[in-house]
């Protein structure tokens, strides 16, 4: 090593892996894989238990998580915490559930390989929480719209339901998991969440009618009965007590302290109708459920000559009516057994011990069914509803784990063999994938030594010769068969087999802790006895047929679906149990293998479920049959750490002058002449295709050190460089700003000169400078006459602007301009053209609309339009008429159409005015409402000059006027208006300015105006 090295403190070996890291999640190794003396189970522990005490209960083994159950809430599952590991590398930041959910979703997306997460360990160990979280994290952080909200809800809202159904209190978990469950999610080419599929295993049914002590039925029961309302139990006939029930009473444990059954059952009930249950289907649902309590209570009495019957009618009366089946058939189906005996049928009554079985088998077969029927529904509910190109699947196992207790069956059986399963395809998995990194990037395997148990898996699936098979066969055989001649099957099969030991195999020692009744399987885990007794009732798992008939005719559309009629028709007998379970295990292994796994190894500190307690012994087992010391060493017999070239050049680079700052060759070249300088030895590295792989954590934590103490300098560097980059920049900054000063100056003293190279960057400023004024002061109006004054540079150039963006205001104003407006527009222009600067009242006009017509359609008499007939009225107003001798006022309606006007007296056209006759219009020039209208008086028909008066008279003369085409004929006189009062001789109209308005004979026979100055007579 070289002498950098020693700039750490000597033999300290620094825990530290990323700087992003806090000093508490560096307790103990955060990976395993780092740990100095991995051979040791008691530093392996002793690293848990460090951690555990600080509330760190995620560690790594390599891309493995370990995780133990720390029976309290812990503050890192929040919001803030997902964000923190989306999108962050693996080693970055403390182990946690959520990086193993992240890289498996990020490996999913980037790699379009199916994914799947594999939680094992045993009961209690935190497994169902651990899918929960990995949900919720999916749910929360992938990309989402309505649709799949709405299906991240329903696959959040399955668990409840299932965990109801499906979960109990046991002994060693207050919520254990009683069936298996692989849970498919899968995702859109965006990462989205768009669909999901379960796969249920081996429900624990004989818990529906038997518990053992200090445990409970499913919790179903307990919700529905704690939970439901009073006419729900009512109709259902139930009691609130659970203790009324003899398949709840068995375990003598009513209630949980830990979780209450009222606010579950709530739970449950709302999560129902999210997942797609309809009210008929909860409540044909909730019947069964409480059928299975009523067949618990159906009790029977033995008659004289040993015939069995029932004792509980009222229960087969609830039954009949819950389950919706005739109920005779099923009191005669509980009590007797149809046979077929040389192609007849023939009824045989069961014995009381018969009856009872048979009244259990058929609980358990009622509640297992409609276990798998709800599993069913679940999944129409999460299926993909519209296919989905390119998509991806992440799986999720929870499944249970291993399982020792004092008396092992049938269930513990299948579960181990489970375990065993898994466990293959973990080292078959773990090894390969190990291997494939080693051949990928070109360096030699060196393989490890592991407990291959395959051995213990063909010991009980193989063919014809494993315990499965032997099972099977015991079962078929016809003659007497019972538990016991299964042993000795077992006995003459698989005696001398080294996993394999029965009491009579055994020798003196193992001999003293086994029953008669037992064999042992030496697991790879540990050994475990099991007792025959119940072995080949459970295989069998058969109902009577008769049974069977009864639930068919069932008008409950649940246990239609569950029992159907080809069944009691179909002579063929179904798979064992046990064969079945073999052959669903199967099919999880393909569709495991086809997949990239991620492991979660769950681990349960204690057996009290308390919270800080580290129980050594437990764990120390839990460590061994998880195999997590083999899988150490796997990990570590290759290389015990490896990282990219980029990564790993990145980080330590600052360790030697010639990586330093910065590496401008091969990345590979690049790692190893860093290595070099820094002295690793041989055997301590070897550099891949694109990984250096190191040898001995070791190394990798002296070179961590040697970073640590290079820190300082560095940052004196990075200081000094940064320091003296800033003054540069600022000096630079300074030098610019002067020349700029100096430009300016200069080309303000040249600026009247031509441009030129002195003043152009000055003129060019004031032109830019005053274009950018312009283009925010511009007038927003055609009537906002502001414009910036521009400096004489630019005068003329503003000038054509300013013209341009009038005219384009204008246009673009002329172009919003409706017709009606366009009309009134015109109107007012030809109104500006006679009357502007010519009367008086003319200014006080401007601001006010013409209208269409002063009168209303009903003021213009029927008759008078008749008469008109197609002339219409275009316009129409109330005038005073003057007449010519004596100005004697008349008021008049005067209407115009398209070609003349009509002087109207009520019903009455008194006078018509063609225009094409109209010789002129005149008003005065003061601001009164008089006006003539010059007639031919030789045309007998036109009755020559009218004088009127009107309110409006600018608007009136305006329109008269265009629409007579006679603008130019409009006159205003300043002082008198002449008129012809008949051939030959003259009226005369005089107008003078006075207080007010006034019109009235004057001297000499003229007719006198008076005006006021300012009176809006228009
Ligand atoms: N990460 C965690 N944080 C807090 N409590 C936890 C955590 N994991 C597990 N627990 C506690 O431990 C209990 C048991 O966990 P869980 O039900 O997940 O076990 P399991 O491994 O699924 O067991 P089984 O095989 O019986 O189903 C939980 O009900 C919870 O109280
Ligand atoms: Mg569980």
């Amino acid at each position: 090593m070289s002498s950098l090295f020693n700039l750490g403190k000597s033999g300290r070996v620094r825990l530290v892996m990323e700087s992003a890291l806090t000093a508490r999640d560096r307790v103990g190794v955060q990976d395993f894989v780092l740990l100095e003396n991995y051979n040791s189970e008691a530093a392996f522990i002793e690293n848990l238990r460090r951690r555990f005490r600080e509330n760190l209960i995620y560690t790594y083994i390599g891309s493995v998580l370990v995780s133990v159950n720390p029976y309290k809430e812990l503050e890192i599952y929040s919001k803030p915490q997902m964000e923190r590991y989306r999108g962050v590398s693996f080693y970055e930041i403390s182990p946690h559930i959520y990086a193993v959910s992240d890289n498996t979703y990020r490996a999913m997306r980037t790699e379009r390989k199916d994914q799947c997460i594999l939680i094992s360990g045993e009961s209690g160990a935190g497994k169902t929480e651990a899918s929960k979280k990995i949900l919720l994290y999916y749910a929360v952080t992938c990309p989402t719209n309505d649709h799949m909200a709405a299906l991240g809800d329903r696959l959040l809202q399955s668990n409840p339901v299932l965990e109801a159904f499906g979960n109990a209190k046991t002994l060693r978990n207050d919520n254990s998991s009683r069936f298996g469950k692989y849970m498919d999610v899968q995702f859109d080419f965006r990462g989205a969440p768009v669909g999901g599929h379960i796969l249920n295993y081996l429900l624990e049914k004989s818990r529906v009618v038997h518990q053992n002590h200090g445990e409970r039925n499913f919790h179903i029961f307990y919700q529905l009965l704690d939970g439901g309302e009073d006419d729900l139990l009512i109709t259902l006939d139930l009691e609130r007590n659970p203790q009324k029930y003899q398949y709840l009473v068995k375990g003598n444990c009513p209630r949980l302290s830990s979780v209450s059954d009222k606010n579950n059952w709530k739970v449950v009930m709302k999560a129902l109708p999210v997942i797609g249950f309809t009210e008929e289907e909860v409540q044909k649902l909730l019947n069964i459920i409480a059928s299975v309590l009523h067949l618990g209570n159906t009790q029977f009495g033995e008659g004289e000559e040993g015939e069995t019957y029932i004792t509980t009618e009222t229960q087969i009366h609830h039954l009949s009516k819950l389950m919706g089946v005739d109920g005779s058939a099923l009191g005669e189906a509980l009590t007797h057994k149809k046979l077929t005996a040389k192609g007849e049928e023939m009824i045989s009554p069961l014995s009381f011990e018969q009856a009872l079985s048979a009244r259990d088998a058929l609980a358990k077969a009622v509640y297992g069914r409609t276990f798998t029927w709800l599993v069913e529904k679940i999944n129409q509910s999460l299926a993909l509803k519209v296919h989905s190109k390119g998509s991806s699947v992440i799986g999720l196992l929870d499944i249970y784990g291993f399982e020792v207790l004092q008396h092992n069956s049938f269930e513990q059986f299948c579960i181990n063999y489970c375990n065993e399963k898994l466990q293959q395809l973990f080292i078959e998995l773990t090894l390969r994938s190990e291997q494939e990194e080693y051949e990928t990037e070109g360096i030699a395997w060196e393989t490890v030594q592991y407990f291959d148990n395959k051995i213990i898996c063909d010991l009980i699936e193989e063919k014809h010769k494993g315990i499965i098979s032997i099972l099977d066969e015991e079962c078929l055989r016809p003659g007497e068969t019972c538990d016991v001649s299964f042993l000795e099957k077992l006995e003459d099969a698989l005696g001398g087999h080294p996993h394999f030991v029965t009491h009579k195999l055994a020798n003196g020692k193992t001999r003293r802790v086994m029953s008669r009744e037992e064999f042992r399987l030496l697991h790879y885990a540990g050994e475990v006895n099991y007792n025959v007794n119940g072995f080949l009732d459970k295989n069998n798992d058969s109902l009577n047929r008769n049974l069977k008939e009864v639930m068919c005719q069932s008008d409950n559309q649940i246990l239609q679906h569950c029992f159907r009629r080809e069944e009691v028709i179909d002579q063929k007998r179904p798979e064992m149990a046990a064969t079945q379970f073999k052959n669903s295990l199967m099919k999880l292994m393909e569709i495991l293998m086809s997949k990239e796994p991620s492991y979660v190894r769950c681990i349960k500190p204690n057996d009290a479920k308390q919270p800080g307690r580290f129980d050594e012994v437990l764990v120390r087992h839990q460590v061994k049959y998880l195999g997590l010391m083999e899988n150490l060493r796997v990990r570590r017999a290759g290389f015990a750490y490896r990282r990219r070239f980029e990564a790993f050049l990145q980080r330590y680079k600052p360790l030697c002058p010639e990586t330093w700052p910065n590496w401008h060759g091969r990345l590979s070249d690049g790692v190893s002449t860093l290595v070099s300088h820094l002295g690793y030895k041989p055997e301590e590295y070897k550099l891949g295709r694109s990984k250096i792989f190191i040898r001995f954590p070791k190394t990798l934590f002296t070179t961590e050190d040697a970073l640590e103490a290079k820190k300082p300098e560095i940052v004196i560097v990075i200081q000094s460089g940064w320091r003296g980059m800033k003054a540069r920049r600022r000096a630079k900054r300074r030098r610019q700003a002067a020349e700029l000063i100096r430009r300016f100056i200069k080309g303000f003293i040249y600026r009247h000169e031509e441009y030129c190279p002195e003043n152009e960057y000055f003129l060019d400023h004031v032109r830019y400078s005053f274009l950018k004024n312009l283009r925010q002061n511009l007038p927003k109006s055609v009537l906002d006459k502001n414009w910036p004054t521009p400096p004489p540079l630019v005068a003329e150039a503003s000038e054509h602007l300013r013209r341009m963006h009038m005219r384009n205001m204008t246009l673009k104003y002329c172009r919003r301009v409706q017709p009606e407006w366009k009309k009134q527009m015109m109107q007012k222009v030809e109104a500006s053209k006679i009357f502007k600067d010519q009367k008086d009242s003319y200014p006080q006009s401007v601001g006010r609309l013409f209208l269409d017509s002063r009168l209303e359609r009903e003021q213009i008499n029927l008759k008078v339009v008749q008469t008109l007939g197609n002339d219409k009225v275009q316009y129409g107003v109330s005038v005073i008429k003057y007449d010519r001798r004596g100005f004697k006022p008349r008021p008049r309606q005067l209407l115009l159409t398209n070609t003349f006007a009509v002087l109207v007296d009520r019903t009455k056209i008194k006078q018509r005015m063609d225009y094409s006759a109209m010789r002129g219009i005149s008003v005065s020039s003061l601001s009164d409402g008089v006006f003539v209208v010059h007639m031919p008086s030789e045309d007998n028909k036109q009755k020559g000059d009218v004088v009127l008066h009107c309110s409006h008279v600018i608007e009136l003369v305006t329109k008269l006027a265009m629409m007579a085409n006679k603008v130019s004929y409009v006159n205003i006189s300043p002082g008198s208006i002449r008129f012809a009062v008949a051939r030959g001789k003259e009226g005369i109209i005089d107008f003078v300015r006075g207080s007010e308005l006034k019109v009235a004979k004057g001297k000499r026979g003229h007719l006198l105006v008076v005006s006021q100055s300012l009176l809006p007579a228009w």
